[in-house]
């Protein structure tokens, strides 16, 4: 008899039809809802691994449930939205997808930088809604990129990635980071500094750790106030490292100049959210990944993961045990 697996949205068919080979699939047919917790109570129950996403709160209640699960197979590198300690007391394995999206989340940080700091959603605005009528010396003026200077909080792959963009684009790269990677500083040129610093003495901040309690609101009043007015900051990690509130407040302010947000505290973004009334914010919907490829290799990862592990394997990307 084949393993049984639920899967929590539609998957890309050439992935589908490769777990058919292996395994029984039940599937939560939907491209753009996720799967109702009571429906998720429901199958867990049955199944020997889930394939899931950043949107299913996986925590101890629902794996209370699943007295067959072997493995969680999340299809995102961040996994904060599972209890992986809860997991792996029930010997339950937890896998992510990292590595395989590091490049394409790069660009996309790299897209919201230059986005917001030549002001491109608004400049496209101003044209579309009429108010170009001319030429002028200040009109739509941004902040420069060459020359400037980069806080990077994290440096993991991401990080790292972003970094080598930054020095293509003749930026002075500062990172901060929990263990400091003396071995990459020559090679990136890189300089390691404490937060306080690294936000007082960039022009751009860029947020690319993992979120975790511990970092909840970690940009908050406080570390936004220390970053210069002409500042911008950029969160492609995820929304809950911000305090949206005082990140509002500070642009509307003008104690920052601008952010680039791809990630939200609560997601989807709240159309009557605040930030949406700002000029200087560029907002995306969660597309750090979003290219073809990448979600394809996301895809392949995740069940190349889950297969191994339920066919009595090691799987290629395991989460830190705890
Ligand atoms: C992730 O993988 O954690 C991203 O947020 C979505 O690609």
């Amino acid at each position: 008899m084949k393993p049984k697996i639920y899967i929590t949205r539609k998957i890309p068919e050439k992935i589908y039809h490769y777990l058919l080979d292996h395994v029984d699939i039940r599937m939560w047919d939907k491209e753009d809802v996720p799967v109702p917790r009571e429906i998720l109570i429901q199958e867990i129950q049955h199944v020997d691994g889930l394939l899931c996403l950043l949107t299913e709160t996986i925590d101890a209640e629902l794996l209370s449930y699943a007295s067959h699960l072997k493995i969680i197979s999340n299809l995102a590198v961040g996994y904060n939205n599972i209890d992986v300690k809860a997991a792996s007391q029930k010997g339950i394995i937890v896998t992510n997808t990292p590595g395989v999206l590091t490049e394409t989340t790069a660009d996309l940080t790299f897209a919201l930088l230059m986005a917001t700091a030549r002001r491109i959603v608004e400049a496209s605005e101003y044209l579309r809604s009429d108010q170009w009528k001319t030429w002028s010396p200040m009109q739509l003026t941004g902040q420069d990129i060459y020359g400037s200077t980069i806080g990077i909080i994290g440096m993991g792959r991401i990080g790292q990635a972003v970094a080598r963009r930054a020095r293509g684009f003749g930026m002075n790269i500062l990172y901060y980071s929990r263990a400091r990677k003396t071995s990459l500083e020559e090679e990136l040129g890189l300089g390691y500094c404490d937060l306080d610093k690294l936000l007082i003495n960039s022009d751009f901040v860029s947020i690319l750790i993992p979120y975790s309690p511990e970092v909840h609101h970690m940009i908050g009043a406080r570390e936004l106030k220390m970053m210069k007015n002409s500042s911008i900051l950029i969160n492609t990690a995820r929304g809950g490292i911000v305090d949206e509130k005082a990140l509002y407040e500070a642009l509307k302010d003008g104690e920052i100049w601008a952010a680039g947000l791809d990630v939200f505290e609560k997601e989807p973004l709240d159309l009557n959210s605040p930030l949406l009334s700002l000029p200087n914010v560029v907002t995306l919907p969660h597309i750090g990944s979003a290219s073809k490829k990448t979600r394809l290799k996301m895809a392949e990862l995740a069940a190349e993961n889950l297969i191994r592990v339920l066919l009595g394997g090691e799987p290629i990307t395991p989460v830190d045990e705890y």
